[in-house]
């Protein structure tokens, strides 16, 4: 098993490596490279859904779809991220990930990992980036830090909640879904959080989750999220992902942020089969 850094300061991709034959010292190689990287990209893998499940669970426990609709149902832990049609009607999520964001920080236990995998690549566009919120964390002014030491940011899962958002007019259900998730209660977490493994500090927020800070007025928090938002994403802290036939991606949702940039147009077809690893609470 080899192991490459591919991107700046996070980033590394796998090859050598047979996920459907995997032992205990290779996964424990695996799990170093995610802890090390933050993303990893392993190459040549054709796993089939409950074969990927299976890998999944070595990091922990799967978290249930909040959008059914979309998963499989065979393998409800797994959703589809699509633009392919069939009868007419979208086979997968159209728009998941299209703005800034950590998995499920609108949780009670927010998601430790992501893993998608590649089945079809379209053409064009197509890529995921990533920021590293280490080191979005690390290059802060220190006037800052100080500022947001001890501050909780406000995470809504509904999008109809966010006014830094929009919602696409491609999905035909996203309007009447975020309406129904107005009502799921948000959740409050340290904007600096300490990953439990490195012991390394991160930013912990996102344009698309983040709508507040805890105990300020939406102006208050406004003159604090809005130059956070911008620093978080700046050019040095972002690996955008290529995708190729066969990679298998993961990401630890402690310490980077992502999303999916677009850039194709049915009938070029990009469909990916999702798990994510349930984490724990952010300290
Ligand atoms: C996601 O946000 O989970 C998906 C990102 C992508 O499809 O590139």
């Amino acid at each position: 098993m080899k192991v490459n850094r591919i991107g700046r300061s996070i980033g590394a991709e796998i090859t050598g490596v047979d996920l459907e034959n995997l032992g205990p010292q290779e996964f424990q190689g695996i799990l170093d490279a995610f802890h090390g990287n933050s993303v990893i990209a392993i190459r040549d893998q054709d796993l089939e859904p409950g074969e990927l499940v299976d890998f999944s669970r070595r990091f922990g426990p799967l978290e249930d779809q909040l959008n059914a609709r979309y998963a499989l149902v065979e393998h409800p832990e797994v959703l589809v991220l699509s633009n392919d049609m069939k009868d007419g009607k979208p086979v997968g999520l159209i728009d998941g990930g299209d703005f800034w964001h950590s998995d499920s920080s609108h949780r009670e236990k927010p998601s430790l990992a992501t893993i998608l995998h590649a089945r079809q690549n379209p053409r064009h566009g197509g890529d995921t980036e990533f920021a590293d919120m280490y080191r979005a964390y690390e290059t802060l002014p220190d006037e800052m830090k100080k500022r947001i030491a001890g501050l909780k940011g406000i995470h809504a899962v509904s999008k109809a909640k966010n006014k830094r958002v929009t919602i696409s007019a491609r999905r035909p259900d996203a309007k009447d879904h975020y309406e129904m998730q107005k009502s799921i209660p948000d959740q409050a977490w340290p904007l600096v959080r300490t990953h439990p493994v490195t012991g390394k500090k991160a930013l912990y927020l996102s344009a698309r989750f983040t709508i507040g800070i805890e105990g300020m007025s939406e102006e208050e928090a406004d003159a604090i999220l809005d130059p956070l938002f911008e620093h978080q994403i700046r050019p040095e802290f972002v690996y955008a992902h290529k995708w190729k036939d066969g990679d298998l991606v993961i990401w630890d949702n402690r310490c980077v942020m992502h999303r999916g940039t677009g850039g194709y147009t049915y009938p070029d077809v990009r469909t990916m089969h999702r798990t994510v690893v349930a984490g724990d609470r952010p300290f």
